[in-house]
C-alpha cells in the first residue's frame, strides 16, 4: 500500500479567517482539525503517482508486471482521458489497462471489488487499485456548510493472487432516487460550463448535510451488517473497522449501533478531513503501515457517499 497526502495543510484557524466559521464547531460537530490541499497545478494524477509508487515498492512490483489500473476519483486531472490513463505513462506501467471508477466516497471499496473479479476469474495477474481526490477543486470556499469538510489526498494498494484469506466478500450498492441530496451540478452534459454555470457556482459540491448524515449512520450499519453476514463472521471477528471519513459523529454512530468498540474503529479525519475515494484507501494505508492490521487480521472496510452509493468489504490481511 503507499498513501500521498500534499504538503500544504488548511487548519481550522485557517478557515476562521475565510468563512464564518470557528476551530469549535468544526471539530464537534466534525471531527475534523486540519486537511491537506494541493498547490496550484498539481493534479489528481500527480497524488495518485506518489501514492502508487510507494505500493509498488511496498509490494515489489515493477510497473510493467501491472495488467490492470483501477483509480476511484470524482475529481480527475479533467473529464477525459481517465486519471488511470494519465497515471499508466507516469508510472511507465505500459502493460495495463486502465480506467476510473466513479462512485464518490465509496469508489475505493468500488475498485477493489472490480479489480478483485478480474484476479478472481484469472484475466490478470497484478492490479493498481488507486482512490484519490483533490475536492479543493471543486469547493465552494464562500460555503461554511462544505468548505471546512473536504481535503485533498491518495491512497494506493497493489493486488496480487492470495493463497488464503484476501477479499472475502463485499456488498456493493446504490439508492439513485437521491442524487440530488450531494452533486456537482456543473460541467457534465446536462450543464456543460458557460459564464452562467460559474456565476451560479454549480461547478461545487452542493450537500444536504443533515439529511445526509441521517442516511449515512443507517444506511453504513446496513451495508456492514450485510457484508459480515455474507462473510459468515459477526463483529466480534473483525478486528479493525475502517470506515469512509466524511464525520467522526457518523462513524462513531455507526460503531455505537453495531456494538464495535471506538479501539476497533481506524480514524484519520482529524489530520486528513474528508477525502472521499482517498478516505478508505490512506486510512487502510495507514492502519496497515502504523501496525495496527496485521497478518491474518480481519477488516471491516465500510463506506457510504454521493450516488448515493455505499460499498464494504470483509479483508483477511
Ligand atoms: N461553521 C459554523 N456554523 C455552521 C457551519 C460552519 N462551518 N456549517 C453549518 N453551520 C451552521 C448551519 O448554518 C446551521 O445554522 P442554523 O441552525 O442557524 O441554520 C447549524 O450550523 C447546524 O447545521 P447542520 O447542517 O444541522 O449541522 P450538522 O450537525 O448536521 O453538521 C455536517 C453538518 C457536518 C455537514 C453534517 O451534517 C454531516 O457530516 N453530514 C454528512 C456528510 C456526508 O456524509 N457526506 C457524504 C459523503 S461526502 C461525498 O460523497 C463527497
Amino acid at each position: 500500500m503507499g498513501e500521498y497526502l500534499p504538503k500544504k495543510i488548511l487548519t481550522n484557524a485557517d478557515l476562521e479567517k475565510m468563512v464564518d466559521t470557528s476551530d469549535e464547531w468544526i471539530t464537534t460537530r466534525t471531527g475534523i482539525k486540519e486537511r491537506h490541499m494541493v498547490e496550484k497545478g498539481e493534479a489528481a494524477s500527480d497524488l495518485a503517482s506518489q501514492a502508487s509508487v510507494q505500493a509498488l515498492a511496498d509490494a515489489k512490483v515493477k510497473p510493467e508486471e501491472l495488467d490492470l489500473i483501477v483509480v476511484a476519483t470524482i475529481t480527475g486531472d479533467m473529464p477525459f482521458p481517465s486519471v488511470a490513463s494519465i497515471l499508466q505513462y507516469k508510472l511507465g506501467a505500459t502493460h495495463a489497462a486502465c480506467f476510473d471508477i466513479s462512485a464518490a466516497c465509496a469508489g475505493f471499496v468500488y475498485a477493489l471489488s472490480v479489480a478483485n473479479q478480474f484476479l478472481a476469474c484469472g484475466t490478470y495477474k497484478k492490479a493498481l487499485v488507486v482512490g484519490v481526490e483533490v475536492l479543493s477543486s471543486v469547493t465552494d470556499w464562500k460555503d461554511r456548510n462544505t468548505c471546512v469538510l473536504f481535503g485533498d489526498g491518495s491512497g494506493a494498494a497493489v493486488l496480487s493472487e492470495v493463497k488464503s484469506g484476501g477479499i472475502i466478500s463485499t456488498y456493493l450498492g446504490c439508492d439513485g432516487s437521491k442524487t440530488g441530496i450531494l452533486n456537482m451540478p456543473g460541467g457534465g452534459s446536462l450543464n456543460p460550463a458557460t459564464h452562467e454555470t460559474v456565476d451560479k457556482r454549480l461547478h461545487y459540491v452542493k450537500m444536504q448535510g443533515n439529511e445526509l448524515f441521517k442516511i449515512a449512520v443507517n444506511t453504513m450499519t446496513k451495508a456492514a451488517e450485510v457484508v459480515l453476514e455474507q462473510a459468515k463472521m459477526t463483529f466480534a471477528d473483525v478486528d479493525l473497522i475502517i470506515p469512509h471519513q466524511a464525520n467522526a459523529r457518523i462513524i462513531m454512530a455507526v460503531a455505537k449501533k453495531l456494538g464495535i468498540p471506538e479501539e476497533k474503529v481506524y480514524l484519520n479525519i482529524e489530520r486528513c478531513g474528508n477525502m472521499s475515494s482517498a478516505s478508505t484507501a490512506t486510512a487502510l494505508c495507514e492502519a496497515v503501515k502504523d501496525g495496527r492490521v496485521k497478518r491474518g487480521d480481519i477488516i471491516l472496510l465500510d463506506a457510504f457517499g454521493g450516488g448515493l452509493v455505499w460499498g464494504a468489504s470483509v479483508i483477511q490481511w
